[in-house]
């Protein structure tokens, strides 16, 4: 049903062909018999990414790596979670003014909320832009967070401006936490044979989420799923963070059993 009508969004990332943001999102249209398609574009520079949405009338972009935090200073509008975090995933043209949303943030929540967060104790592994929303969503939620990263003074900053502990990584071993989210990219292609936290200090009781998705059964989650924890892998968050992007763009809640179904039969 393309025709001249059809309205264009897109992803702006480098690398982005591996990304499977035009399988989710073109589905998603499909299904809610909207006129649109999504496209992915690789990218040098988002002052001239951002140019394009306004020359060609893009109707709204995914944003990701390494641009979420660039992409701030070229459009007009920033979300105030967004600024908090420090990272905009999502532009909305809303009749020319590009706004600046962070879905991330809530993405990282929704897939938790069943299993409760308030009063829990969530390590989050990395202190990067992913590490940033992540702590952010469950910091509303109340959870009591533990930040540990790689590189201290990066953890210590994250953990002050969402009022969380941080644990170096050598020390991880000594927390008990409830919950454990790796939002670094140890585990991802062509790190799949590294792993973000020490299956030692895992325990049956804990649930671990990984913002990985590629491979979908990291080591980290293997070796959760063989100690008995409950595991949430990376899609769970991927998937919400473009649902949430689809609503603010069409204002439509799609159904993110289309969304899933269509990556997992396409891999
Ligand atoms: P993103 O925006 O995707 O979160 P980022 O800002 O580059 O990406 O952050 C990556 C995170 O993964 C950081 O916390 C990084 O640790 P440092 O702060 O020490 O750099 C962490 N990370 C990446 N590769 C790592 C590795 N091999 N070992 C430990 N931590 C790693």
């Amino acid at each position: 049903m393309i025709d001249a009508a059809t309205r264009l969004y897109c992803v702006f990332g480098n690398p982005v062909r591996h990304s499977k943001g035009p399988l989710i999102h073109n589905e998603a249209f499909k299904d809610k018999g909207i006129n649109a398609v999504y496209l992915a574009f690789e990218v040098q520079d988002a002052a001239k990414a951002v140019q394009a949405v306004r020359t060609l009338d893009i109707q709204g972009a995914s944003v990701t790596i390494p641009f979420k935090e660039s992409i701030m200073a070229h459009i007009d509008w920033i979300d105030p979670l967004a600024r908090a975090i420090g990272a905009v995933n999502t532009i909305v043209n809303e009749d020319g003014v590009l706004k600046g949303y962070n879905t991330d943030c809530l993405a990282a929540v929704v897939p938790l909320v069943p299993l409760g967060i308030s009063g829990k104790t969530v390590c989050i592994v990395g202190a990067g832009g992913a590490a940033r929303a992540v702590a952010h969503g469950i910091a509303a939620e109340n959870g009591d967070i533990i930040i540990t990263n790689r590189t201290e003074q990066k953890g210590q900053a994250l953990a002050e401006t969402v009022n969380a502990r941080f644990i170096p990584a050598n020390e991880v071993t000594k927390i008990q936490a409830d919950v454990v989210i790796n939002t670094t990219s140890i585990g991802m292609i062509p790190k799949a044979d590294q792993i973000s936290f020490p299956p030692d200090a895992l325990t049956s009781d804990m649930v671990v989420m990984d913002v990985v998705y590629a491979p979908l059964r990291t080591r980290l989650l293997d070796a959760a799923q063989q100690k008995g924890c409950t595991t949430i892998d990376g899609l769970s968050m991927f998937i919400a963070q473009a649902a949430a992007q689809f609503e603010l763009w069409t204002g439509i809640t799609p159904d993110t059993d289309v969304m899933r179904g269509n990556i997992l039969t396409t891999d």
